[in-house]
């Protein structure tokens, strides 16, 4: 988190093409997030703050910074942490970072998809540890891209960078569903729109790219995974909440449907005591889609940059309408 002031007397002189602007800011040194009452202390009365997404910016820290708070701007593409509609009404300005994280999070998708689907994780054990006797003809068997059905829930630029990495393993169709068909995007990729239902029950890998919103808030529940084949594999690397994690463990459980790999969960970190991690068909990640250092690079310099156009009263390289 870094909370910026304004100031003639400056500690630093921030650049931006070619202005200048003269700020004051302090910044959260730590991988670990602020806590949160010394965020709530540390940011009464400035005019800007960076956060990343395990900051809740909601009416309590828009109160506790106060009227000078103009422009915020978020190191993520996701923004569920954020109240619009209090920023809205302070008319506050959003800046977030899209596009620069599409082709990290689609390639870490891609490993997570393989990586359960062949039951990587499984294998690397079962050979570290003495499961590895001779060559056994259904032994760790899996499901193959080849010829499958793959669904996008939510097709936005992350949805098509995933479908265009994943065409070259000779995928048969994609589809995909989401609030209203998107021809544009789908042409890209020769996606077929179809209904929720559709998506459930045709799909052998079902990919969530969808943001969390009320609407979409545990969307993947029983419902969903009952229709699903008991040879799909259900993989999100969106936002935890979009899943039921309940109605997850018991298709998984109940050989409802055959895998799951997750970057995202409620809460995160999941604690190592949930019993999702004690199924051999599910494959946890500690959120890190974005991770890699060119893209880390990306968000930070795109958020950094964000929040000093907005200081400057400029439009953002990447706003939110609010
Ligand atoms: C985001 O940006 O919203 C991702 O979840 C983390 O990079």
């Amino acid at each position: 988190c870094a909370m910026i002031q304004e100031k003639h007397k400056s500690s630093a002189m921030l650049t931006h093409g070619f202005y200048f602007l003269r700020v004051q800011f302090e910044l959260w040194d730590s991988d670990d997030p602020v806590p949160r009452k010394e965020l709530l202390q540390k940011v009464k009365g400035v005019d800007g703050l960076l956060c990343v997404l395990t900051e809740k910016i909601d009416a309590e820290l828009l109160d506790a910074a106060g009227p000078n708070l103009k422009v915020l701007s978020t190191m993520s593409v996701g923004f569920d942490h954020l109240s619009l509609e209090e920023l809205k009404k302070r008319g506050i300005r959003v800046g977030y970072t899209p596009d620069v994280l599409t082709d990290a999070v689609a390639e870490l998708t891609v490993a997570l998809l393989l990586t359960t689907s062949r039951r990587l994780i499984e294998a690397t054990h079962e050979a570290k540890t003495g499961g590895w006797g001779t060559w056994r003809t259904l032994w760790l068997c899996g499901h193959e891209l080849a010829n499958s059905t793959v669904g996008i829930f939510g097709l936005g630029r992350i949805g098509v960078a995933i479908a265009e990495r994943l065409a070259p393993f000779k995928v048969k169709k994609f589809i995909y569903t989401d609030m209203a068909p998107r021809p544009e995007l789908a042409s890209a990729i020769n996606a077929e729109f179809v209904s929720f239902d559709e998506l459930a029950k045709q799909s052998d890998f079902l990919a969530v790219c969808c943001a969390l919103t009320p609407e979409t808030k545990e969307i993947c529940n029983k419902n969903l995974f009952s229709k699903m084949k008991n040879t799909s594999i259900f993989i999100n690397t969106s936002r935890g909440g979009v899943v039921n994690q309940e109605d997850l463990y018991e298709a998984l459980s109940t050989g409802q449907i055959a895998g799951a790999g997750l970057d995202v969960t409620v809460p995160e970190p999941l604690p190592t005591s949930h019993p999702l991690f004690t199924l051999k068909n599910c494959v946890i990640l500690p959120h890190i889609a974005s991770a890699s250092y060119t893209t880390r690079n990306a968000m930070s310099s795109l958020a950094a940059n964000n929040l000093l156009l907005g200081l400057r009263g400029q439009p953002m390289i990447k706003e939110l309408k609010l």
